[in-house]
């Protein structure tokens, strides 16, 4: 088992794109790994290089594209904004480790992270990840379980963190990054996914084929983003007659729902602003 391990790691670190949903092994000491649990997990099954480094433009497209089925303009789009995380003038690959700055394109109130200012914020915590999942009332997840996960967790920081901080471009990151599990893992048209999935995915760093995941059939691109970001904001809003159904939210879209813009999403969020 030992050596299989070490072979495909081997084998990760010498061919781009290589990876595998059976090969997966985490990081190592010398691996760097981030705050984003799906670049961990793709660097864990060797899909992104192994050891976190190195993530070019081509890389990083080829893998989110063939791994995912994300777009190529949105995965391009995504790689373009995050290689500012690399110090470096005119680079041409980000780390995993590029992406654990403060305030960067990190940020506070993370599902899964504590916040910087008290300690790591970017190795996966289960106290801080219980703290979203205890707002999770159920085995599937809708876009109100989601979004009360993520509204519990700016309570916490903002009622205990001194520094906290989330700007409205944070706001529109965060929402995708909410979106996210039910884009990866679940049901595009009834905006839900399986939590069990969600689960194994942030506490493993592994996709969860094992459950039964397999690729979405339908692409991922940057319409269906912002779409599923709206339903998970929609949801958000505390003000409510009747608590917000999926698909009641879904009927709102586009009338007078918050709306995203790309430029909301990515203007502002590479300097840090003190
Ligand atoms: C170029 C590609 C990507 C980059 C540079 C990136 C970067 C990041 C960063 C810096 C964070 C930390 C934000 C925070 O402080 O909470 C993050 C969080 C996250 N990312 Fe990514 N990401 C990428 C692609 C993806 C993809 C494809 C998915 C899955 C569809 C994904 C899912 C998530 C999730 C769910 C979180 C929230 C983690 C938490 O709140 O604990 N990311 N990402
Ligand atoms: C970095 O990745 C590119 C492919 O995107 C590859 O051609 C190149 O050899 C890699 N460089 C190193 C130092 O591994
Ligand atoms: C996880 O977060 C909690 C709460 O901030 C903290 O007390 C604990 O030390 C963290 N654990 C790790 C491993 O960083």
């Amino acid at each position: 088992m030992k050596a299989t391990i070490f072979t495909a790691t081997l084998t990760f670190s010498l061919a781009y794109g290589q990876g595998s949903l059976e090969g997966w092994a985490p990081g190592g000491a010398d691996d760097f790994r981030g705050p984003c649990p799906m670049m961990n997990t793709l660097a864990n099954h060797g899909f992104l290089p192994h050891d976190g480094r190195n993530i070019t433009r081509e890389n990083a497209i080829h893998t989110l594209n063939t791994g995912l089925a994300f777009d190529t303009t949105l995965a391009g789009i995504m790689w373009d904004q995050a290689v500012f995380s690399n110090p470096k003038p005119n680079a041409i690959f980000f780390t995993l480790d590029n992406l654990n700055q403060h305030n960067v394109l990190g940020h506070d109130a993370s599902l899964s992270r504590q916040d910087a200012f008290f300690g790591n914020n970017h190795v996966f915590n289960q106290t801080i990840f219980d703290a979203t999942t205890a707002l999770w009332g159920g085995t599937t997840l809708d876009a109100n379980m989601l979004a009360m996960g993520k509204l519990a967790r700016q309570v916490a920081s903002k009622a205990f963190n001194p520094e906290y901080k989330f700007t409205s471009t944070t706001e529109a990151f965060s929402l995708g990054e909410l979106a996210a599990p039910i884009l990866m893992f679940g049901d595009h048209a009834a905006a839900t996914v399986d939590r069990a999935m969600v689960e194994f995915f942030f506490e493993n760093e592994r996709l969860p084929s094992d459950l039964g995941w397999t690729k979405q059939t339908n692409g991922i691109d940057l319409e269906i983003v912002l779409k599923m970001s709206e339903i998970i904001g929609n949801a958000a809003n505390l003000i409510a007659h009747t608590k917000p159904a999926t698909h009641a939210s879904s009927r709102r879209l586009g009338r007078g729902g918050m709306k995203i813009q790309m430029r909301d999403l990515y203007s502002g969020a590479f300097s840090v602003q003190g």
